[in-house]
């Protein structure tokens, strides 16, 4: 299996990794099947994300995702952050192999958890937006 070196890179020297005490919303997701976990901690302040951090007990693709994401969406708007696609993240990584991409979902559904906790404790959870956090409930399989 080939990995592209923005992957490799991400993956042995990972940013932005450990946890916010005060963050604004946390986002925890597991993988069922191959059993990897990822949090997500974001700060954020006037609707941007000023800082996230992540912990992820998984796979290298996972753990070069969960770094890449965090980087993507630091200085972004929440609504931003949830347009970022796990495929944006991984063409930002300059690919993953095909069996590795749904490792990628997990960083995106973790970012997704996290702002939804977000809209939830800041009461802007409503029918029109709820769909957004659909993809909460697939199987990232
Ligand atoms: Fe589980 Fe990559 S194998 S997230």
């Amino acid at each position: 299996m080939q990995y592209s070196d923005k992957v490799m890179d991400h993956f042995m020297n990972p940013r932005n990794v450990g946890e916010i005490e005060d963050a604004s919303a946390s986002g925890t997701v597991g993988n069922a099947k191959c059993g990897d976990i990822m949090k997500v901690d974001l700060k954020i302040e006037d609707n941007v994300i000023v800082d996230a951090k992540f912990k992820t007990f998984g796979c290298g693709s996972a753990i070069a995702t969960s770094s890449m994401a965090t980087e993507m969406i630091i200085g972004k708007t929440v609504e931003e952050a949830l347009s970022i696609t796990n495929k944006a993240v991984a063409e930002a990584l300059d690919g993953l192999p095909p069996i590795k991409m749904h490792c990628s979902l997990l960083a995106e559904q973790a970012v997704k958890a996290a702002i939804k906790e977000y809209y939830e404790k800041t009461g802007r959870l409503n029918d029109e937006n709820k769909a957004l956090f659909d993809m909460l409930e697939e199987d990232p399989h």
